[in-house]
């Protein structure tokens, strides 16, 4: 193990070999996904379009899972990644705390998004998929599973949503440089993408109506499985990697955190941060853990806490987890990642039992940090992880005017170089 001044690296050697499983620490056990009738859904129903594999970790009470050697091998193409202490980033807030970030965004899609995507792709592969079908936000999740379906061998259909291929034309490039199908939805191509566009031929386009569409196609061939970039247990799971190796290398720095903090889009670079984190956090460790969310999309802050569906047309179970509605409408935010009604059910779960919190913050906090940033550690972020920035950077001042500092870690769960025009309208 190696500090290369501010970076603190892991050699390949100490990537995790397995993922670890916060189901079995949540303070109340998760309630059982339901279906339509109100019945808990039996995994068989899922099998339609998910394989066994993720279906068992799902619903695993196992805390450990070994990572298959061919999803190893893929993660090493980039892991593990570093852990930068921000100094420049201090000196130019003025503030005495210490702040790291773990840079996600070196992965091949330039996103933690990748982390899932190869052992989804793996999984599916091994059961014998050959097409996949899935929605994308900002366009991170589809450029993951694009390249992680490239290195398994399979095909990928991408139901992207309008406003954000309107925003980010780049990443349908990349996504069909990699061998993939790119759809703006609401799209002519489904039953739920056409009685959207006959409501309203202008519709922006949502998260939850683009999942509508992946699963409608996905159900309806045999050959073709649904995957999911956050939001589900098992996305969780694959995330964790990020976290334990957060562990190793402050433990490398000498350093606990104090803060642990990242964006919530539904749910899965937080939770890949936060849940190695849980069973210290429930013994009583003073480790604060915030989901930054925007204000203009606030589900963890201001959703109900109920049982919701997961997409606008109703096909996928109903969860428990804070929801804004699976009609609400966010308006045309520019972190296209963090455009959803719904939360995860664990990080959901975490939040309702007290064991992390939730900040929202103004798009206006969010580019004047990610400016910082980017003046003073050379980093362009993600507008989504920008809202993670924003946080940390808000608590380290606001703990340097109490006369106090902290180990504060947040997660830049992406490089923002395909988001420039986000920041041309903000500027
Ligand atoms: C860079 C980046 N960060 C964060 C998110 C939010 O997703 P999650 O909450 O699952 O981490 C996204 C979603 O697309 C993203 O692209």
């Amino acid at each position: 193990m190696t500090i290369e001044e501010n970076r603190i690296l892991l050699p390949k050697s100490e990537l995790p070999a397995s993922w670890y499983n916060v189901l079995p620490e949540l303070p109340e056990p998760l309630g059982p996904y339901l279906g339509a009738d109100q019945k808990p859904v039996e995994p068989s129903a899922l099998a339609a379009i998910f394989p066994k594999a993720l279906i068992e970790q799902e619903m695993s009470n196992q805390s450990i899972h070994p990572i298959p050697a061919p999803v190893l091998e893929a993660l090493a193409l980039w892991r593990p990644t570093p852990l930068i202490r921000a100094k420049r980033l201090e000196k130019a807030l003025g503030v005495k705390s210490r702040i790291y970030f773990k840079d996600e965004s070196v992965s091949p899609s330039g996103s933690h998004k990748s982390n899932t995507a190869m052992a989804q792709a793996y999984y599916n592969r091994q059961e014998g998929i050959t097409r996949l079908t899935t929605e994308t936000g900002a366009g991170q999740w589809g450029t993951a599973l694009a390249i992680a379906a490239k290195h398994f061998g399979i095909d990928v259909r991408v139901f992207m949503v309008k406003i954000s291929l309107t925003q980010k034309p780049y990443r349908k490039v990349i996504m069909n440089m990699m061998g993939a199908e790119v759809f703006p939805s609401p799209s002519e191509v489904t039953k739920a993408g056409r009685d959207a566009l006959a409501k309203d031929p202008q519709a922006l386009g949502t998260l939850g109506l683009a999942i509508s569409e992946a699963v409608e196609e996905a159900a309806s061939r045999p050959d073709t499985n649904y995957v999911l970039g956050s939001v589900l247990n098992h996305v969780i799971l694959h995330q964790t990697v990020i976290g334990q190796e957060v562990q190793k290398q402050l433990a490398l720095a000498g350093e606990k955190p104090d803060y642990l903090i990242a964006c919530h889009g539904g749910g899965s670079n937080f939770g890949g941060l936060v849940a190695p984190y849980v069973p210290m956090i429930k013994s009583g460790e003073k480790i604060t853990a915030i989901a930054a969310e925007p204000i203009s999309c606030p589900t963890l802050t201001a959703g109900k806490f109920t049982y919701d569906a997961g997409d606008t047309a109703g096909f996928t179970p109903l969860m428990p987890m804070y929801s804004l509605g699976t009609d609400f409408q966010p308006p045309a935010i520019h972190a296209g990642g963090l455009r959803y009604h719904g939360a995860s059910p664990i990080v959901s779960s975490l939040l309702k039992s007290g064991v992390i919190k939730a900040q929202a913050v103004t798009a206006e906090q969010v580019f004047k940090f990610a400016k910082l940033l980017a003046n003073s550690e050379y980093i362009i972020a993600a507008p989504e992880s920008a809202h993670a920035l924003a946080v940390t950077c808000l608590k380290a001042l606001e703990l340097e005017s109490l006369g106090q500092s902290a180990c504060l870690v947040f997660t830049l769960s992406g490089h923002g170089l395909l988001d420039l025009s986000a920041y041309e309208s903000a500027a």
